[in-house]
């Protein structure tokens, strides 16, 4: 039997335990193409809550009683397909369940020698290359420019910041909470950091000219940065994360300023990048290796958490990627 996290109700505001149920259901069976998977980690995503809503985004919504959508890392169990075989790891949409039967073309194999796998799951996996293809492609950071990032202690945030260190920036991160904070300066390498939730950020970006805003949340955070554009910024849209449980989101950019700043707004998905993800899981797992990129986990136990950690995300509770370790048996 697999267990499986669905969708009980849709969330109205910030998302309850309710909302979600816990089943069983008997193991499927692989067709062809496709291969059976013991999941053994699965990811905890702001993105998901968007799934949740009733209305059509760039994905279609979950429906009640589908399984939560979500990256996992699992086992290969039995495979109708000669890229994999049995015994081997691999990332893909597996959901929040025990055992996911999927197509084979979906799946990645997380490579071998990548300590521990689930760096795949972030550092060298989704959110690594959010931040790498949002940074580099998007913001196109220059040696001395400033580079400021908003939940900036997140899976995505850790790795922008590092990445504009070593792209020779100087690198600002704004996170909540003093552990966050020291993280980010004593861990990510930031240069200065800001608790948006004791400080007041505009007046602490005082004196800052920015070049590059990584931009991950949205709301009253970015209305303080947008005050301290750099000419010719760069405003990198990749979450509005404040906004996620609004009911009604409130608009907190003024186009003008991009006429003021003569600045470049843009907005990106990591998936539009699928095709060079090769080219940068390889050069993350060799800073990682090498010890230019650090990372930190927050890793909750048995799946029937997924959707507590889900919840304690938005909230801000993890310090570091949240993961959700589902092996019943294994590490
Ligand atoms: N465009 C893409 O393709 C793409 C891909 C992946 C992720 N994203 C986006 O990137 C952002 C970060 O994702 P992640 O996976 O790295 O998550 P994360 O940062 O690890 O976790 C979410 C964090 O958001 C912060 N947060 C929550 N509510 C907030 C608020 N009202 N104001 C400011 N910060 C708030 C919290 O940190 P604090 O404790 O610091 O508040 C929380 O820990 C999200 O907006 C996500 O949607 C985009």
């Amino acid at each position: 039997m697999s267990r499986r996290v669905t969708l009980a109700a849709r969330p109205v505001g910030f998302p309850q335990n309710s909302d979600f149920a816990l089943d069983e259901v008997e193991i499927e069976a692989p067709g062809p193409g496709e291969v059976l998977v013991d999941v053994l980690w699965t990811s905890v995503d702001p993105y998901q809550r968007g799934r949740m809503n009733e209305a059509r985004s760039y994905a279609a919504p979950l429906q009640i009683g589908d399984v939560i959508t979500a990256l996992g890392i699992g086992e290969v169990v039995e495979s109708n397909d000669s890229r994999f075989s049995p015994g081997e790891l691999v990332v893909g949409q597996l959901g929040w369940q025990e055992y996911a039967v999927a197509r084979a073309g979906t799946l990645r194999p997380v490579p071998s020698g990548l300590d521990p796998p689930t760096l795949a799951l972030h550092a060298v996996g989704m959110t690594g290359f959010t931040a790498y293809f949002g940074l580099l492609d998007v913001g196109r950071p220059r040696p001395g420019d400033t580079v400021v990032v908003s939940a900036a202690a997140g899976a995505v945030g850790q790795i922008v910041g590092q990445l504009a260190k070593l792209a020779g920036c100087r690198a600002v991160g704004i996170a909540g909470g003093p552990e966050k904070t020291r993280d980010l300066t004593e861990v990510y390498g930031y240069d200065s950091a800001i608790d948006y939730k004791s400080d007041d950020v505009t007046a602490a970006l005082d004196g800052e000219h920015v070049d590059v805003y990584f931009d991950n949340c949205g709301g009253a955070i970015s209305q303080a940065v947008y005050r301290r554009l750099n000419l010719g910024a760069r405003i990198v849209v990749c979450g509005q994360i404040a906004q996620y449980n609004a009911e009604r989101p409130e608009p907190t950019f003024q186009p003008g300023l991009l006429i003021v700043f003569r600045a470049r707004m843009e907005g990106f998905l990591v998936s539009d990048y699928a095709s060079r993800f090769d080219e940068a899981a390889r050069r993350l797992a060799h800073w990682v290796a090498n010890g230019d990129l650090r990372w930190r986990e927050d890793v909750t136990d048995g799946l029937a958490n997924a959707p507590r950690a889900f919840i304690g995300m938005l909230n801000g509770e993890n310090r570091g990627k949240a993961l959700v370790k589902v092996a019943r048996s294994r590490s």
